[in-house]
Order: structure tokens, then C-alpha cells, then sequence
């Protein structure tokens, strides 16, 4: 059977009281729109139309190519915006299924209940009902003797319509010539003055069509984001979902409620996730690894049996057993090998730190190699900016660079050698050599015994 998905994303989102379209408010780093059409693209449909209207261009941007676009000019309801991607359905038969680009929770097993009550159930239309605790702000569905007669806004509802709890989702699955000729049918004639989708229910009904109700098996699916309280809301619920099945599959996340972790992040078996940390983007994370308290991690691989501790870690690679933190800044393009140390206030940036190698403390490292096993002493600094341009600077493998070195770019440290803390390094230091640069010291026989003497006399023998 063919199947082809609308999803309804031409809305302002007035509630949101935003200059953001409201389907690209974000849940863990990603527009909400987007778990819609992840939901919907798993069902494999053969066509997948986006109806984009206010803000259109900045939707499109955060879309991922691979949908087709139709633009509601005007934004004069749901059933309007489904009409504007009939054209684009032009010599499709089969199955449309609606969705609204606002129920970030909705899955594709739910989804594909509602297209297979179409395809194998016999049914026109099927919807998807929730029972809510509180239904405020949804359209609520009427039945009489059990079966499915209308959906009614909230501000259309009689009084005693408000007070029934089954809630209509906003989502279903129509045979197209049903929906065609409904769609034909409804008026604007309610207190909005828009075309509802939910009009076709009801006309549906009264043509003596199979209407089906599918219930969700968890009333969240059915949450719709109208306001930044269902964000936060949807958001939470979503954090939680994906917190599970990373539990399930082996994972120890101490605080669930403190952990962010988008969707699509990989985490390995036994890794334990601490609290207050954010995994974000394309990360993933080997096993046995102990992340957090308090980690922010954001397109990076990180290898097995890593630690890290409160840092942050972005668009970088980090092998086995290293160790990072606390507090360190690992920034775009650095790679850490096995084994190797980034410690304490330690920011790295484009460099790669060899295996075994170590930084441990109080340093940047920007445009840089630093060899296996090399060590990069307290305070030491690649000075790698001109002012002009960025400069490389070599540190190379045994090396030992002492503490507040200064490596003036473009520069090479070579294998084995040292530098003598304090120095500004300029030239190349030579394999297996000593670069220092700094005066000689010299020591001064008896100033300070003399100093105390001078200092006590004039407080008037006190001391
Ligand atoms: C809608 C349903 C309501 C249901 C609720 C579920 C209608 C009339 N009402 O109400 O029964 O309980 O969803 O969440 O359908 N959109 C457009 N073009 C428009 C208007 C809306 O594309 O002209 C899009 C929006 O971007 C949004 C979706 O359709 O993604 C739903 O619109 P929204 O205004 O949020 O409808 P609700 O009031 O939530
Ligand atoms: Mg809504």
C-alpha cells in the first residue's frame, strides 16, 4: 500500500511568543520538527511532504533536504495547510497520514497503528485519542453511544464538552480520496475563522465512514507543544525516554533527571554518566568510560575506559584510557590518544596530543602535535597566533617541555628534548637538546637577613 505523510508546520506558534517559527524550537539541540519527520520517515513512506508557511526559509534551513516542501501562504488552519500539499500529492492513491509538526513525542509504532487501521483495518480515517488529566487547550472528541461522531476545539466546546478528557492528538491517517473530498467540505465557521482538519472527522462520520479511534498507549505521545511550558515539558519526557533505553541497554546514569542526552548519541555498556552532563550532536561514547559530574560533550568520539570530569569537549576525537579534567576545554579538532592527560584548566584547540602523552595542568595548546608520551609542563603555552595568522607548533615524541615555557610558533620541540622552565622558545630545540632561554641567576649573600634587620628596626623594635 502507499503511503504518504503531511506534516502541518506552517504555524506561527503565537503561544510560544517568539520571532522563532514555533516547530524549530529545540528539544536536546534539535528543532522539534525533526522527531516528527524521524518519526514519520521510519515508517518508510513513499512520500513525505513538510507544509511550511511562517518563517518558511528558516524551516527549510533546519531540514534536512530528503522531504518535500509545500507553502501555505497564509496560515488559515490546519485543514488549509493539509490542502496546500494536495498538489504535491497529485496523482498519488494510497494512504495520507497527518501529522503536526508540534508532537516532538509521537513514535512510529503509534504512527504505523494509525496507517495500518487504514491499510488492514478497513477504516477511512483513523485518529489518534488520548485520555489527559488535563485536556486544556486540546480538541476534545465527541462520541455518542461509543462511536466517534466529532472533534471539537476547546473554544468552540459547550461547557460540557470541555469536561471530556479524551483529547484529540492531531495525528491520523486518511484513504487520500476520503480526505480529498472532506477537505472540499469544510468552512470556516467557528470562532477562529479557519479551516480545521478536524472538520473532516466529523463529515467523514456523516458520510457513514469507518472511523477509528486508536488510543496511545502512553497519553504522552499525544503532547502537543503550543507553549514554552509544553517545551519544557515535551523536553523532559523526551529526556526520559531516551534515558531508559540507554539504562536498558547497559548504561548507569546515577541522576536520570540531570542527564541531557540527544538522540542518536551512542553510549557503550557499563559507562557510568554522572550528574549534570550533556551529550549532544553525533556523540558517542565507548564502554566503561566515567563521564561527569558535570561534562558537556558535543560531536565527539570518545573511546572505552575514558574519564572525564567537569569539562567541555567539543568536535573531537578521544582514544582509550585517557583522562580528562577536571576542568579542561577540549575544543574543535583535537585529538587525544590512548592513555594520554588533559588536566586542569587546560584549553586545547586543532592539535593532537600523542599517546600516553601528558597536559597536565594550567596550558593551551592550539594548532599543535604533541608527540606519544611527551609532557608539557604547568603554565607552558603555544603562542600559535601572530595576530595575523595561526602557527604550528611540533612537540616531539619523549619530549619534556618545562613548566611556563612559552613556544613561539611556528617552532619544534624535537625528540626528547627539553626546555628549561620559564623559556620563551623561539628556534627549534634539536633532538635529544636542552633549549633555555632565560638570564643566569645570581645570588646575592646575605640581602634578605639584611632587609629583615632594616624592615624590624624602623617599627620600632617590635618584631
Ligand atoms: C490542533 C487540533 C486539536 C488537537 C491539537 C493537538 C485543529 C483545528 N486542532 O490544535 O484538535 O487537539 O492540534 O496538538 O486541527 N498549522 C499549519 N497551518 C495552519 C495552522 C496550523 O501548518 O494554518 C500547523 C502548526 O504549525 C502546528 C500544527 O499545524 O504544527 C497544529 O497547529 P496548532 O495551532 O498547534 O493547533 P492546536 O491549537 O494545537
Ligand atoms: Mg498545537
Amino acid at each position: 500500500m502507499n503511503l504518504a505523510v503531511v506534516i502541518l508546520a506552517a504555524g506561527e506558534g503565537t503561544r510560544m511568543k517568539s520571532k522563532k517559527p514555533k516547530v524549530l524550537h529545540e528539544i536536546l539541540g534539535r528543532p522539534m520538527v525533526t522527531y516528527v519527520i524521524e518519526s514519520a520517515r521510519s515508517l518508510r513512506p513513499d512520500r513525505i511532504v513538510v507544509v511550511l508557511g511562517h518563517g518558511a526559509d528558516h524551516v527549510l534551513e533546519a531540514l534536512d533536504g530528503d522531504v518535500e516542501v509545500a507553502i501555505q501562504e497564509r496560515q488559515l488552519g490546519t485543514g488549509h495547510a493539509v490542502m496546500q500539499a494536495l498538489p504535491r500529492l497529485e496523482g498519488f492513491d494510497g494512504q495520507v497520514a497527518v501529522v503536526c509538526g508540534d508532537t516532538p513525542l509521537l513514535s512510529p509504532d503509534t504512527l504505523g497503528r494509525l496507517v495500518a487501521a487504514v491499510a488492514e483495518g478497513g477504516a477511512t480515517v483513523s485518529l489518534l485519542t488520548a485520555e489527559l488529566p488535563d485536556p486544556k487547550g486540546y480538541g476534545r472528541v465527541i462520541r455518542e453511544r461509543g462511536t466517534v461522531v466529532a472533534i471539537v476545539e476547546e473554544r468552540d466546546a459547550t461547557d460540557e464538552q470541555r469536561e471530556i478528557r479524551e483529547i484529540n492528538a492531531g495525528t491520523y491517517c486518511f484513504e487520500k480520496e476520503a480526505l480529498v473530498s472532506a477537505l472540499g467540505e469544510i468552512r470556516p465557521d467557528n470562532d477562529q475563522a479557519e479551516y480545521y482538519l478536524t472538520d473532516a472527522v466529523g463529515i467523514l462520520v456523516r458520510r457513514d465512514q469507518k472511523v477509528l479511534p486508536i488510543a496511545a498507549e502512553d497519553p504522552v505521545e499525544a503532547l502537543g507543544v503550543n507553549s514554552r511550558v509544553q517545551l519544557a515539558e515535551a523536553a523532559a519526557l523526551m529526556r526520559s525516554r531516551i534515558n531508559a533505553a540507554h539504562m536498558l541497554a547497559g548504561v548507569t546514569i546515577i541522576d536520570p533527571a540531570t542527564a541531557y542526552i540527544s538522540p542518536g548519541v551512542a553510549i557503550g555498556k557499563d559507562t557510568i554518566i554522572a550528574p549534570n552532563c550533556h551529550l549532544e550532536g553525533s556523540t558517542s561514547v565507548g564502554s566503561e568510560c566515567s563521564i561527569g559530574p558535570n561534562v558537556r560533550i558535543v560531536d565527539s568520539t570518545i573511546g572505552d575506559r575514558v574519564c572525564v570530569e567537569q569539562a567541555v569537549v567539543k568536535s573531537s576525537t578521544v582514544g582509550n584510557g585517557a583522562i580528562l579534567g577536571p576542568f579542561c576545554h577540549l575544543r574543535k579538532g583535537t585529538k587525544v590518544g590512548a592513555g594520554a592527560k588533559i588536566g586542569g584548566f587546560v584549553e586545547t584547540k586543532q592539535s593532537e596530543i600523542g599517546e600516553d602523552a601528558k597536559v597536565p595542568h594550567l596550558s593551551y595548546v592550539g594548532d599543535a602535535f604533541i608527540g606519544p608520551r611527551a609532557n608539557i609542563g604547568a603554565g607552558s603555552i603555544t603562542c600559535n597566533f601572530d595576530g595575523f595568522e595561526k602557527h604550528r607548533t611540533v612537540v616531539e615524541e619523549d619530549a619534556f617541555v618545562g613548566s611556563d615555557t612559552m613556544l613561539v610558533a611556528p617552532v619544534t620541540i624535537g625528540k626528547g628534548a627539553v626546555t628549561g622552565a620559564g623559556s620563551t622558545i623561539t628556534g627549534d630545540v634539536p633532538p635529544g637538546s636542552l633549549g633555555v632561554e632565560r638570564s643566569d641567576q645570581k645570588n646575592i649573600a646575605g640581602w634578605a637577613d639584611r632587609r629583615r634587620k632594616k624592615k624590624s628596626g624602623k617599627r620600632g623594635g617590635k618584631a
